[in-house]
């Protein structure tokens, strides 16, 4: 499940062009739930998960759900480490894959001086240092990319880090503040943990 939000019933017409902002007053992410656990019953489904959750919409759907969700995909980077969301997925056996583990688009973390040192000590690109810290912490890291040889590269050259390497990457929200990069506008609060 994408987000934890509902949107009214669309039309192939409108889809995607929706008031983003309105939600369906009959229906939540809980009955989209339960939907979807109907799924694995038709084997054609071997698991089932979400996306965005924070603590507070993932306590929600625990209280109701049957089946708990394999893996919530959230972003995470080195200026939103989720600790709050990391912890509560430990407990609960929720696999976290971290979205958006370079910064996105136009991201000032491939600039930042420490992690510039510790891809020069590596002899690999800032990318693979961002993506070995991520794969270190224990998520799954899903880089994106339309050139062949940082597709390659963001496969190939990650290390694994040492512990004083993934300290230093810990440090820089303290240093420079934490920021999110993908936040849409959904008319609701979904980012409860920031
Ligand atoms: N569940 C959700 O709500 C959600 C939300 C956002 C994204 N996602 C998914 O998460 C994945 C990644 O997220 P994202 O694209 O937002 O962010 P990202 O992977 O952190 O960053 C992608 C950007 O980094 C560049 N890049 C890739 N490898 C690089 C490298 N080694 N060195 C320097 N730049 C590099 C890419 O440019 P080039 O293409 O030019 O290499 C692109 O501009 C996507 O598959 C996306 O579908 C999920």
């Amino acid at each position: 499940m994408h987000w934890p939000i509902t949107l009214p019933t669309s039309t192939p017409e409108k889809y995607g062009k929706e008031d983003r902002t309105v939600r369906d007053p009959d229906w939540n992410f809980c009955d989209t739930w339960r939907e979807m656990e109907k799924l694995l019953e038709t084997g054609k489904v071997r698991a089932i998960g979400v996306a965005n959750f924070s603590t507070v919409n993932l306590e929600k759907l625990l209280r109701t759900c049957k089946i708990v969700p394999a893996v919530n995909q959230t972003e995470i980077q080195p200026l939103l480490p989720q600790e709050k969301l990391n912890a509560f997925c430990s407990q609960h056996n929720i696999h976290q894959t971290a979205f958006g583990p370079l910064g996105g688009s136009g991201s000032t973390l491939h600039e930042n001086p420490v992690v510039k040192r510790i891809a020069e000590k590596r002899g690999c690109s800032s990318g693979n240092v961002l993506l070995s810290w991520g794969v270190r912490k224990g998520w799954s890291v899903i880089p994106k990319s339309i050139n062949p040889v940082r597709i390659t590269s963001n496969l190939r050259d990650c290390f694994e880090m040492n512990g004083q390497e993934v300290e230093q990457v810990d440090n820089l929200v303290e240093a420079l503040g934490g920021k999110r990069f993908n936040v849409p506008n959904w008319g609701t609060t979904v980012f409860h943990d920031d």
